[in-house]
Order: C-alpha cells, then sequence, then structure tokens
C-alpha cells in the first residue's frame, strides 16, 4: 500500500486475518414505523469493492444511511475493522474511519474545489495534516489541481464526482461509502469514475461499499455483488458471475 491521502491513519489497528474490514450482520432499519432492510447480511473484505444493486426503492440508499448514522438501525450488528461500529456516536464516525458520499454528491456549489475539499477536514481538525491530505488529493486528482480556485457550480458533473470523493479522502477514510456515483453521468465519465475507484483500491489499499442502479458499470469493477430486493439481500456473488446469470438479472435488477 502507498502512504497517500487513503492510509490508515497512525494507531488505526490493522484488521484480524480474514476478518472483513466491514462485517454487517441482521441489519433491520427503516423510517419511522415502517421497515425498509430486513435481516441484512454483508462482509466487505479490506481492499475490495463491493457493489450493492437493485431497483428503485430496494433499500441501498438506506443501507448507507444506516453504516454512517443517519438512520438508526433496529436490530443487528455492524463492525468496521472489528470494532463495533453502532456504538460510536454518529459524529466520531468519520473519525472511526468512515466515509459516506451521499446521493447527489453534496458538493457546495457556491465554494471553491479548494474550500470543499478542506470541508472534508472538519470533523479531523485543521492544521498541517490537513494542507497535505488536501494535496495528496489534486496529487490523485489532475483535473481537480487544475481548478483549484473555481466554484463547484462551474465543474463538470464527472469534475463534481471527483470532489465529492476527494472530499471524502481527505478524511482519510478506511473504508468509503458510495452512494450512486454514476447518477446523470454520460456513459465514457462513468467508466472514468468506475476505473477511479478500482485504482483508489488497488493502488491506495481503500476499501469501497459501492451502491448503484447502474448495474453494469458497478459490477464491471466490483469484486463481488450484493443484490437487494425489498430491503433483502437476494443473492452475493462474484460480480462477473452475476452479470452473467440471466435469471437473476431478470428478476431483480430488470436487465
Ligand atoms: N426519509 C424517508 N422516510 C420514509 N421512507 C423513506 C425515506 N427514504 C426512503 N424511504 C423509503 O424507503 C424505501 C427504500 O428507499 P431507498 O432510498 O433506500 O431506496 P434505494 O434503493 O436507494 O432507491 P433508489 O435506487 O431510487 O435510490 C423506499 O420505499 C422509500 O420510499
Ligand atoms: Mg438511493
Amino acid at each position: 500500500m502507498s502512504a497517500g491521502v487513503v492510509a490508515p491513519r497512525a494507531g488505526t489497528p490493522p484488521e484480524a486475518a480474514g476478518e472483513p474490514l466491514l462485517d454487517v450482520a441482521g441489519l433491520t432499519a427503516g423510517y419511522g414505523g415502517t421497515p425498509v432492510l430486513h435481516d441484512v447480511a454483508l462482509r466487505v473484505p479490506a481492499g475490495d469493492v463491493v457493489a450493492v444493486v437493485g431497483a428503485n426503492g430496494a433499500g441501498k440508499t438506506t443501507l448507507l444511511r444506516a453504516l454512517s448514522g443517519l438512520v438508526r438501525p433496529r436490530a443487528g450488528t455492524v463492525r468496521l475493522g472489528g470494532a463495533d461500529l453502532l456504538a460510536v456516536p454518529v459524529e466520531h464516525r468519520v473519525r472511526a474511519g468512515l466515509a459516506h458520499v451521499p446521493e447527489g454528491h453534496g458538493v457546495i456549489a457556491e465554494l471553491t474545489v479548494d474550500e470543499n475539499l478542506r470541508l472534508g477536514g472538519l470533523w479531523r481538525g485543521g492544521g498541517r495534516d490537513l494542507r497535505d491530505a488536501v494535496d495528496e488529493v489534486y496529487a490523485l486528482f489532475e483535473p481537480l489541481a487544475r481548478r483549484v480556485a473555481s466554484p463547484g457550480h462551474q465543474l463538470s458533473g464527472g469534475e463534481r464526482q471527483m470532489l465529492a470523493v476527494g472530499r471524502a479522502l481527505v478524511s482519510r477514510p478506511r473504508l468509503l461509502l458510495l452512494d450512486e456515483p454514476s447518477l446523470g453521468l454520460a456513459p465514457r465519465v462513468v467508466a472514468d469514475i468506475m476505473a477511479m475507484l478500482r485504482r483508489l483500491c488497488d493502488d491506495h489499499g481503500l476499501t469501497i461499499l459501492l451502491v448503484e442502479q447502474n448495474v453494469r458499470s458497478a459490477l464491471s469493477v466490483a469484486d463481488v455483488g450484493v443484490v437487494l430486493h425489498l430491503g433483502q439481500v437476494v443473492a452475493t456473488r462474484p460480480a462477473r458471475s452475476l452479470l452473467h446469470d440471466d435469471a437473476l438479472r431478470h428478476a431483480y435488477l430488470g436487465f
């Protein structure tokens, strides 16, 4: 693993041999009295991309929100690096190594690229380390380095998505949660974003839980695909084998 923006912070315990970085079991969550996720189980090994795919309303966003603490689970366990994540207060989950890029990116249009990136350090304090982390993002994402002083609204869709990922990396996460990074982007740009995600794992030791309706793109870069249907996991398979399972695709993924 290279020492870079996504290198785990000093003091982060190494994963126990064979343990996944993220281990979710029996997760049940919803809104008010309405359950959305039912007994969800999934594992994300360190260094892998795991893609959660499923139709509109399957519960993909709710799953990520339950992990980052925006939705309170009713039952289940979530372990990150062996530690009980649900016991960590929401405001400390970034420090625990979790970064969430929400649907729609969350880039602030009025702020410059540099300001947006520095916001990524909000939960971990400022200082020299923040500047270093932002500079490491510029080294990773050349197009952002050329737009340092541009406001968010002047960026292309692909650049905005890059900025959203870059801002998450500033917090030096161990696990990146990504909600529909392909949304609204042209196919060519989607391919670039997916390739970038793969590189972050392969070359920089990041681990990614990717949620996508764009099933083909997501499964083309993922190691493992998890199919979510009406809030339940109906299949967990090597990504490539899912892509070629016609019956499963027709039944749950609509193509
Ligand atoms: N804030 C909310 N309050 C109540 N119900 C909600 C809320 N957000 C989502 N839901 C419901 O939860 C279910 C799952 O929604 P969710 O957004 O997790 O699905 P999704 O798989 O991300 O869908 P999409 O692919 O359209 O983004 C849906 O039935 C939705 O109507
Ligand atoms: Mg969603």
